[in-house]
C-alpha cells in the first residue's frame, strides 16, 4: 500500500507516530509560512500541516490534487470539532505529487448553484462529495444486510438472463436486435418475473436476486429506466409467510442504519387503505382519516353531491383540527385539482347556543339534520374544519388522499425520521376500462385470485380479489409481490376475462406455460425497489442520490452522451436504420 493509514483513522492514541496518507486536497490555507491542508479520502478528512520553507512543493498545490504525505502525528492545541480526526494533525516531512487537477467545473464545497445536469455531466466528482460516500455507503450495507438475511433463510443467489423474451411488468421493453438472427430482438427484463416462476418449477424452492430491471418509462423523482430489485420467490408458501420474510428483510435491511423496525407491520386490505387514506399506499404516520359519507348526504339538495352519487361515485370527508386561511384552503384545493377533482368544499364546525352546525358555502344546501350527521360521522369539534370531494371513486379518494398528504406536512403531524411501514393486500384482481369499457389485469396476469373469489371471475370480475399486497414506506410503494397461479384451469379463466385467449398467451409466455405443466409448485414472492428502500432510508425521494450513475428526465446519461448515435457499420450489421421519427 502507498499508505498506512486512511484519513480517518489517526486519532489523540497515535501521536508520535510516522504515518503515510495518501488522498485528495479537499482545501488549503496559507498562515504565514504554514500551509494547513484538509486531506481527503472515501474514509474522511485528516489535517496535514506543513512548513512551506522546508517543504516548497506545498506551495504548488492545489484543490483536488492527488498527494501522499509522510509526517508524525500531533495532537492539535484546538481540536477542530467537525472532523472524526480533529483531535490530531499529521506534520508533514515530505509531500509526493501523486496527479494534478485542473480546477473544478463544480464547487465541492459550496454546491448551491450546481445544476443537476452538472452533477451528472461531472457525477465522478460529484460523487467525492462525503454525503454521496454516505448515500451509497449505505446502499452498499443495505444490499449486504440483504444478502446476509436471505442467506440466513436459505435463499439461494441465482442469476437470470438480461437478454430475454418479452416480460409481463406492463411498461415498454427496451430491444436489444440480434446481429446473427436478423428480423428478431432480445427484451431487456422489466423484471425476472418469468425467470424467477420458473426456477420455482426447478424445483429451487427459496430464490433471491438483486436484480437490475429495466423500463422504458416517463422518468420522475422515483423512476429510473434502469433500476434494482431486491427480487424473491418462495414455494409452499402462502401470503403470510411471504409477509414474515418481508419483515425480517427489511429488519435486517433498517439495522444497518440503527433503526429498530417493529414487526410484523400493520396490514390494511385495500378497501380499507382507500377507505381511511384515500390511497392505496397509505402514509401511516399519522392518523388523519377520511370517511366516506355518502350516505349521509344523498339526500340533500346539493347537487355537487347528489350527481355525483348519482353517478356512481362517492362523498369523501376529512375533518381536520385546524382553522384554515383562505389561502390555505386555496393551496389544499389545489393539491385537490392535480388529482382532477373539480373543488374542495370547506366547512367550518361553529357551535350557536351549544348547538354545533356548519358554515361556508355549501352549508345553505344542507339541512340542519344532514349538518348534524355529517359532524356525527366525522367526530367533528367546534373550530374544526371539515374538507370535501364528490366525484367518482378514484378522484375523490385520490384528491382527498393527496389533501390529507398535504395537511399531514403543513400541519407537522409526523417525525419526518419515523420509518411506518405496512402492508397493503387484497387488491382487486382486474380494473375497469372505462374507454376500452373491457377489464383489465390490475396487477400482472400470474397473479392467483383469492380462492374463495374463484366462482366469481366470470359472473362478476370487479368483486374479485387478488393474493397480491404491497409493501409501503411513509405512503410510497416500496414493492409488490403475490401469490401465482400455477394451475393452467385457472391461468385460462383468469385471462378470458380480459379477452386474452390461451393462443395470445402462448405466443408471449407460451415457454413459461409449457414449464408449467410439468409439476409447477405453489409459490409466490415480491421484490422491493432497492433504490428507493435505500433514497427513503437517505432521507430523500429522488432516487438518483443513490443511484451511482443514474439518467436525467430525457433518459440521457449526460456524462458519457448515451443514448448516442451508432457507427453506420454496427447498425448494418443488424439490419437496422435508425431516423430521427
Ligand atoms: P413492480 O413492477 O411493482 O413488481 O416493481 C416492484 C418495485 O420496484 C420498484 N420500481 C422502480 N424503481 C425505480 N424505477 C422504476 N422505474 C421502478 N419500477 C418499479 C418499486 C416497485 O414497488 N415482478 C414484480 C414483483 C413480484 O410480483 O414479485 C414487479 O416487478 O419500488
Amino acid at each position: 500500500m502507498l499508505r498506512t493509514h486512511t484519513c480517518n483513522d489517526l486519532r489523540v492514541k497515535d501521536v508520535d507516530k510516522n504515518v503515510v496518507l495518501c488522498g485528495w486536497v479537499h482545501s488549503i490555507r496559507l498562515h504565514g509560512r504554514l500551509c494547513f491542508i484538509d486531506l481527503r479520502d472515501r474514509y474522511g478528512m485528516t489535517q496535514v500541516t506543513a512548513n512551506v520553507d522546508d517543504i516548497p512543493e506545498f506551495e504548488n498545490l492545489k484543490k483536488e490534487f492527488v498527494i501522499k504525505v509522510s509526517g508524525i502525528v500531533r495532537k492539535k492545541p484546538e481540536a477542530n470539532k467537525k472532523l472524526d480526526t480533529g483531535e490530531i494533525e499529521v506534520y508533514a516531512s515530505s509531500l509526493e505529487i501523486l496527479n494534478t487537477s485542473e480546477t473544478l467545473p463544480l464547487d465541492l464545497e459550496n454546491y448551491t448553484n450546481v445544476t443537476d445536469e452538472t452533477r451528472l455531466r461531472y457525477r465522478y466528482l460529484d460523487l467525492r462529495r462525503p454525503v454521496m460516500k454516505r448515500n451509497i455507503q449505505n446502499r452498499h450495507n443495505a444490499t449486504q444486510a440483504a444478502r446476509e438475511f436471505l442467506d440466513s433463510e436459505n435463499f439461494l443467489e441465482i442469476e437470470t438472463p438480461l437478454l430475454v423474451r418479452s416480460t409481463p411488468e406492463g411498461a415498454r421493453d427496451y430491444i436489444v436486435p440480434s446481429r446473427v438472427n436478423h428480423g428478431r430482438a432480445y427484451s431487456l427484463p422489466q423484471s425476472p418475473q418469468i425467470y424467477k416462476q420458473i426456477l420455482m418449477v426447478a424445483g429451487f424452492d427459496r430464490y433471491y436476486q438483486i436484480a437490475r430491471c429495466l423500463r422504458d418509462e416517463d422518468l420522475r423523482a422515483d423512476r429510473q429506466p434502469e433500476f434494482t430489485q431486491i427480487d424473491v420467490e418462495m414455494s409452499f408458501v402462502e401470503q403470510e409467510d411471504i409477509f414474515r420474510i418481508g419483515e425480517g428483510l427489511m429488519k435486517n435491511i433498517f439495522q444497518s442504519i440503527g433503526v429498530e423496525l417493529k414487526v410484523p407491520f400493520k396490514r390494511f386490505p385495500y378497501d380499507e387503505a382507500m377507505l381511511k387514506y384515500g390511497s392505496d399506499k397509505p402514509d401511516i404516520r399519522f392518523e388523519l382519516f377520511l370517511h366516506d359519507i355518502s350516505d349521509h348526504v344523498k339526500n340533500s339538495d346539493f347537487s355537487v353531491f347528489t350527481n355525483a352519487i348519482q353517478d356512481g361515485g362517492i362523498v369523501k370527508a376529512l375533518c381536520v383540527e385546524y382553522e384554515f386561511a383562505r389561502k390555505e384552503i386555496d393551496e389544499l384545493s389545489e393539491a385537490a385539482k392535480i388529482f382532477k377533482a373539480k373543488g374542495l368544499i370547506a366547512l367550518k364546525v361553529v357551535e350557536d347556543n351549544e348547538k354545533l352546525r356548519l358554515e361556508g358555502s355549501a352549508a345553505k344546501y344542507l339541512s340542519s339534520e344532514i349538518q348534524m350527521n355529517i359532524i356525527r360521522a366525522l367526530n367533528a369539534k367546534p373550530m374544526n374544519t371539515i374538507l370535501i370531494v364528490a366525484d367518482s371513486f378514484k378522484v375523490a379518494n385520490d384528491a382527498l388522499g393527496n389533501v390529507r398528504k398535504e395537511i399531514g406536512k403543513k400541519l407537522v403531524l409526523y417525525d419526518e425520521k419515523e420509518f411506518a411501514f405496512c402492508w397493503v393486500y387484497d387488491f382487486p384482481l382486474y380494473e375497469w376500462n372505462p374507454e376500452e369499457l373491457r377489464w383489465d389485469a390490475a396487477h400482472h396476469i400470474f397473479t392467483m385470485p383469492k380462492y374463495e373469489h374463484l366462482d366469481y371471475l366470470e359472473s362478476d370480475p370487479g368483486k374479485v380479489r387478488a393474493l397480491c399486497y404491497d409493501i409501503v414506506l411513509n405512503g410510497i410503494e416500496l414493492g409488490s409481490g403475490s401469490i401465482r397461479i400455477n394451475r393452467r384451469d385457472i391461468q385460462e379463466r383468469v385471462m378470458a376475462v380480459i379477452g386474452l385467449t390461451m393462443e395470445d398467451v402462448e405466443r408471449k409466455f407460451g415457454f413459461m406455460l409449457e414449464a408449467f405443466k410439468y409439476g409447477a409448485p405453489p409459490h409466490g414472492g415480491f421484490a422491493v425497489g432497492l433504490d428507493r428502500m435505500v433514497a427513503l432510508m437517505n432521507g430523500t425521494n429522488d432516487i438518483r442520490e443513490v443511484i451511482a450513475f443514474p439518467k436525467n428526465k430525457q433518459g440521457e446519461n449526460p456524462m458519457d452522451g448515451c443514448p448516442s448515435p451508432i457507427d453506420e457499420n454496427a447498425l448494418k450489421e443488424l439490419g437496422l436504420r435508425l431516423s430521427k421519427g
